[in-house]
């Protein structure tokens, strides 16, 4: 059956990726990009495919009740994948309530239109929501991963806004009866990803021969998972997740930042002819952020079971290739990080 989604957050890291492959892997779909153009969003991510005749593009405000509506009716929105928010957790630390604007009104307020919207009528609609793994807080070292049972402990302004959106969804579920689905993931990687996020700043910087600022002591462990596999795991979801499910998506790809810095280290001097190592006395420690969560680990294996999803890149081709489109997206990279970013750019880490 064909469907109009609208896709919030379609311009940034992870929404371009589920932009590009929903309009070439469904020509007979209507996908709609609605997207504030934040410092985050950046239409440059999706030229290749801005032509085709099923995408359109509409610049907007999520929290914004009268310009959702309108999309509703000039789409006939079937289908909601949300992916508009504020994603980074130092930014939620110096500047807490923007993300509760966007996270968690801008959630609430497209929920309460699709439900004014489809007006109780439910048949072959779908309200997908994309979340992340810090909504189960922070594992101890060791082996204990999330489920989608983990009780939820946010402990970062993001993961909190983001924790209060994903109850906000299970909330029209149960009251409204909304289909609504959830996938909670682990930390994403790749091309187009914004270069404040570790893995590309760091990338970046190594190239520059920059610092490399590592918080703490770098013991902290995140699992990365491709983003191109997390975009697959959300076109799963939405042709066969169930309504008022949970699915996690995660990568079964543990590193200590450390290691991982290292590991970046090495494959950029080997991409650059340097020798091997050399980059690494670019490691700086600083200070710690604050409540900093030691190590998240996600148990995938529900979306594997029920839904045959698992990752098709490992980390070393994964990495390899990011590190390759940075090289060779250098426009992209000066683009991003010019105007109204650079003063914050500057600020945090050209010190
Ligand atoms: P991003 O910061 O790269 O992109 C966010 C996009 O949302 C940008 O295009 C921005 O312009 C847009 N946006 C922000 N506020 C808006 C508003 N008020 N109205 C309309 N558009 C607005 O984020 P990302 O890393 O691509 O993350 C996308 C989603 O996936 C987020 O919901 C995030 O919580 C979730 N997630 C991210 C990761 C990760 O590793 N990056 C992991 C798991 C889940
Ligand atoms: P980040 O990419 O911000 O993702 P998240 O905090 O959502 O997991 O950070 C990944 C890890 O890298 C996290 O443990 C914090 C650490 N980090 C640094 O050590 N230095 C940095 O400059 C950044 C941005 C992150």
């Amino acid at each position: 059956m064909s469907k109009n989604i609208l896709v919030t957050g379609g311009a940034g890291f992870i929404g371009s990726h589920v932009v590009r492959r929903l309009v070439n892997q469904y020509p007979n779909y209507t996908i709609v990009n609605l997207d504030k153009l934040t410092y985050a969003g950046n239409l440059e991510n999706l030229r290749d495919i801005e032509d085709k005749p099923n995408y359109n593009f509409e610049k907007g405000c999520i929290t914004d009740e009268t310009f959702v509506t309108g999309l509703f009716k000039k789409y006939k929105i079937n289908h909601v994948i949300h992916l508009a928010a504020e994603s980074h957790v130092d930014r939620s630390i110096t500047d807490p309530l923007i993300f509760v604007r966007t996270n968690l009104i801008g959630t609430a307020n497209l929920l309460n239109c699709a439900r004014q919207a489809w007006n109780g009528d439910y048949d072959g609609k779908l309200f997908y929501h994309i979340s992340t793994d810090e909504v189960y807080g922070s594992l101890e070292m060791g082996t204990e991963m999330f489920t989608e049972t983990t009780a939820y402990d946010p402990r970062s302004p993001y993961s909190a806004s983001k924790a209060g959106s994903d109850h906000l969804v299970r909330s029209f579920w149960h009251t409204y009866h909304m289909p609504t689905v959830i996938s909670n993931c682990s930390n994403n990687y790749g091309p187009n990803h914004f270069p404040e996020k570790l893995i590309p700043l760091f990338i970046n910087n190594i190239v520059n021969n920059k610092p490399l600022p590592v918080y703490g002591k770098g013991e902290n462990v995140r699992d990365w998972l491709h983003v191109k596999d997390h975009a697959r795991a959300i076109d799963t979801i939405l042709h066969n997740g169930q309504a008022g499910e949970t699915y996690n998506i995660g990568g079964h790809n543990e590193w200590t930042n450390i290691d991982l810095i290292r590991f970046m280290c090495d494959t950029v001097d080997e991409k650059l002819g340097r020798e091997v190592g050399s980059s690494q006395k670019l490691i700086t420690y600083v200070t710690d952020r604050a409540g900093h969560d030691l190590r998240y680990a996600i148990d995938a294996s529900k979306i594997e079971n029920e839904l045959g999803w698992t990752p098709d890149y490992t980390f070393e081709q994964g990495l390899a290739e990011t590190v390759d489109w940075y090289l060779e997206n250098k426009e992209w990279l000066d683009n991003v990080t010019s105007g109204e970013y650079q003063e914050y750019y500057d600020k945090m880490y050209n010190k």
